[in-house]
């Protein structure tokens, strides 16, 4: 059996992620999340009674919890997912930030440093997972993100995600712990807590309300499909390429505004009314320090891992609205 550890098992990204582990019956889970707002453990449902999951409600920032379960499971891999990842809710709240994604991360290292069974297991590995937001931000004619550019993070959420990879790499280098650290693009897909843009749109389609969208709609995202997003962190977690990074993305640029008149228009096919949904949108006042673009080029990755993603936008977007739609209730409840 491999003994994993997922931490923020709950989240988005890590409940895909463990969806997709459980599929490998030599696989055995822990999952350590706390349960914060955004969480949506209710993905994992239908997988509750699975004899090779479990799971556990703590929170990283607090050493002793984690340490003594770090000690008891003793993983044979940890991926590292547990964080505060809303940009907005750093700029209101930056601390929380800096205690999760900072602290936290410090507390595995130093769970790890402390107890040292893993050096006697020459496949031990923990996937830290980063964000691209870590290298700041990009004009429209500059090249995208490759591995060799420098931190420049913007928000406090960057920057306690950029902190956090620092602290790792130095444990990697002082202390050899093997890590591996990822740097993805916006990932979307079903199951996203309604604070980030594409469930927000749809759940303004939903309610007839306004659709926000920051300053002019121009800024630009690269998009990745959850689930390329999951088979990437498996890759590199197959992998041997200790001390690495690699960059995950989509290869899908679009305007804020153009994702937002996509789904207009999915939701015109699915939900219609007598107005087009575009006619909900509304330019609100620009976050702070609004990151123009990212983009992240992906040669690495795709060379040394062979690794390409599989889901075609258009058609990714379509079945995520589709999702959204047919779980209208799960959506509705999330906000109450
Ligand atoms: N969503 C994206 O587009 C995206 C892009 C790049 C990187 N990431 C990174 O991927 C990871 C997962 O992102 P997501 O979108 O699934 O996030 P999410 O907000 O959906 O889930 C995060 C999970 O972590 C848990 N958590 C937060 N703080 C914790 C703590 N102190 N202790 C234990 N659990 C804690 C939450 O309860 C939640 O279940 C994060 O590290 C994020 O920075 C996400």
């Amino acid at each position: 059996m491999k003994k994993i550890l997922v931490t923020g098992g709950c989240g988005f990204i890590a409940s895909c992620l463990i969806k997709k582990l459980l599929k490998n019956k030599s696989n055995k889970i822990l999952n350590l999340d706390a349960l914060k707002k955004q969480s949506v453990k209710e993905s994992l449902d239908s997988i509750n009674s699975n004899k090779n999951y479990n799971f556990k409600k703590i929170d990283i920032s607090n050493f002793d919890k984690l340490h003594s379960t770090i000690v008891n499971f003793k993983p044979d891999l940890i991926y590292h997912l547990a964080a505060e990842s809303h940009v907005d809710r750093s700029i209101s709240a930056p601390n929380k930030f800096i205690i999760s994604n900072f602290n936290g991360t410090l507390n595995i290292l130093e769970s790890l440093r402390r107890t040292k069974y893993w050096q006697k297991n020459i496949k031990f590995k923990m996937i830290n997972v980063s964000t691209d937001e870590v290298y700041g931000s990009l004009s429209k004619q500059q090249k995208s993100f490759t591995e060799k550019n420098q931190y420049k993070p913007n928000s406090p959420y960057s920057s306690s995600k950029a902190s956090s990879d620092l602290i790792a790499r130095s444990y990697y280098k002082t202390f050899n712990i093997p890590i591996i650290t990822s740097h993805c693009s916006n990932n979307y897909g079903p199951w996203q807590y309604p604070e980030k843009l594409i469930p927000v749109v749809i759940l303004s389609c939903l309610l007839e309300k306004k659709i926000p969208i920051y300053g002019k709609g121009h800024n630009i995202r690269d998009w990745l499909y959850v689930e390329d997003h999951v088979d990437a962190l498996i890759k590199i977690s197959n992998s041997n390429k200790i001390g690495e990074n690699y960059n995950i993305g989509g290869g899908k640029e679009l305007t804020n505004l153009e994702i937002v008149n996509k789904i207009c228009s999915i939701m015109d096919e699915l939900v219609p009314k007598k107005y087009s949904h575009k006619k909900l949108i509304s330019f609100v006042k620009d976050r702070l320090s609004h990151d123009f673009r990212y983009s992240v080029n992906i040669d690495k990755i795709k060379k040394e891992l062979n690794y390409k993603p599989k889901n075609n936008f258009n058609d990714g977007l379509l079945k995520t609205v589709k999702w959204y739609v047919n779980n209208s209730n799960w959506l509705l409840n999330k906000i109450k």
